[in-house]
């Protein structure tokens, strides 16, 4: 059982990060949260605009490829685990611009590792299901299935879970890796399908769904990624843990069950030409994680739909600065730089 005090959290101004780190500051009294975010178009700390004066959170406004301020941070807030979020996640991105993806989550990953070995921390990386490549209609991702990614985005983070696990191997470092599925949910920037549909269908803008939009995910909700993620860093004694939800959804599936909560029609609904290279089906064997750990997802596909639309709905302020851009000056505008 490890008992982190001092975590730092990179990436915890996108959208699985905030959650965590709300998570972290609203359950576990008696920890403090260093967030270091580089407030890519991706990061967004308006998110967290209720938890910026809370003494047990630091922000840090910085890259992770800079070693010297990890080694900095590292040693004045005497951290003793990190929690990797940061990434460049999208994969159409990762499409049109594959090299960032390598800077960012191959690069920015070692140079945490090197960071860790130095001061024997604990390393948790936040991985995907996605490093797994694509399944036909039969069959589960295992931790033993090979890695075998398809997009860059894939490839740069199963670069990175090859170099976690080198350090784990090589060193004796403490690493550990958890790969999910899809999540969704509150704080998700709008380039991704759930917050795209539901903002579109707010706007009756039309919705785009890649091919015939039969491709399958496995859904989970944010926090129940949230909480397996604190339960692998604090019990796990092996390396690698799934994460899924058992959710085995169609992105059709996923727009209609959107469209009917929000009372729109599926005229909406614009089939467009499919993404390259796109996979057709995953799907997450959670089984380890469930008995080794005792974790198992506590919202429905069908709960956490709905909150989903509720919450995007109540919080359109939230959306439309994200939308307009505003977003992206706030740190500067409200806490200097
Ligand atoms: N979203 C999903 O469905 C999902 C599923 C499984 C795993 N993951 C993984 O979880 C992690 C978080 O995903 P997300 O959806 O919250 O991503 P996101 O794109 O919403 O957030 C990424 C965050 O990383 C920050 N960042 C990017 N480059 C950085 C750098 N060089 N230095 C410091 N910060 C940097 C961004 O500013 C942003 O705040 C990623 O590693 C992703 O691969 C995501």
């Amino acid at each position: 059982m490890r008992e982190p005090k001092n975590i730092l959290v990179t990436g915890g101004a996108g959208f699985i990060g905030v959650n965590f780190v709300k998570m972290l500051l609203d359950e576990v009294p008696d920890v403090k949260v260093v967030n270091l975010d580089a407030l890519t178009y991706a990061g967004n700390l308006t998110s967290l605009h209720d938890k910026m004066d809370e003494p047990r959170h630091v922000f840090v406004h910085g890259d992770i490829r800079d070693s010297d301020l990890l080694s900095r941070v590292a040693r004045e807030h005497s951290i003793d685990a990190i929690v990797n979020f940061a990434a460049e996640s999208h994969v159409d991105r990762s499409i049109e611009g594959p090299k960032v993806f390598v800077e960012t989550n191959v690069l920015g990953t070692l140079a945490l590792l090197e960071v860790a070995r130095n001061a024997d921390i604990t390393f948790l990386q936040v991985s995907t299901d996605e490093v797994y490549g694509s399944l036909g209609d039969e069959g589960y991702f295992s931790e033993e299935t090979n890695v075998k990614p398809n997009s860059p985005y894939s490839a740069s983070k199963a670069a990175a879970d090859h170099l976690v696990h080198s350090f784990k191997h090589t060193f004796g470092m403490d690493c550990l890796i958890t790969r999910c599925s899809n999540n969704y949910g509150p704080y998700q920037f709008p380039e991704k399908m759930i917050p795209l549909c539901i903002n579109n269908a707010r706007l009756g803008r039309k919705i785009p769904i890649y091919g015939d939009g039969m491709q399958v995910r496995d859904w989970l909700f944010v926090t129940d990624h949230c909480h397996a993620i604190w339960k692998v860093l604090t019990e796990a004694e092996d390396e690698v843990f799934n994460v899924g939800g058992n959710n085995e959804k169609t992105n059709l599936d996923v727009v209609g069950a959107i469209l009917a909560l929000m009372g729109k029609d599926e005229s909406l609904i614009e089939f467009v030409e499919d993404r390259p290279g796109h996979d057709r089906r995953y799907a997450i064997d959670a089984s380890k994680i469930q008995s080794r750990l005792g974790w198992t997802p506590s919202v429905t596909f069908e709960e956490g739909i709905r909150r989903t639309v509720a919450w995007y709905q109540e919080h359109q302020a939230w959306m439309d600065e994200v939308t307009s851009g505003e977003y992206l000056g706030y740190y500067e505008r409200v806490y200097g730089g």
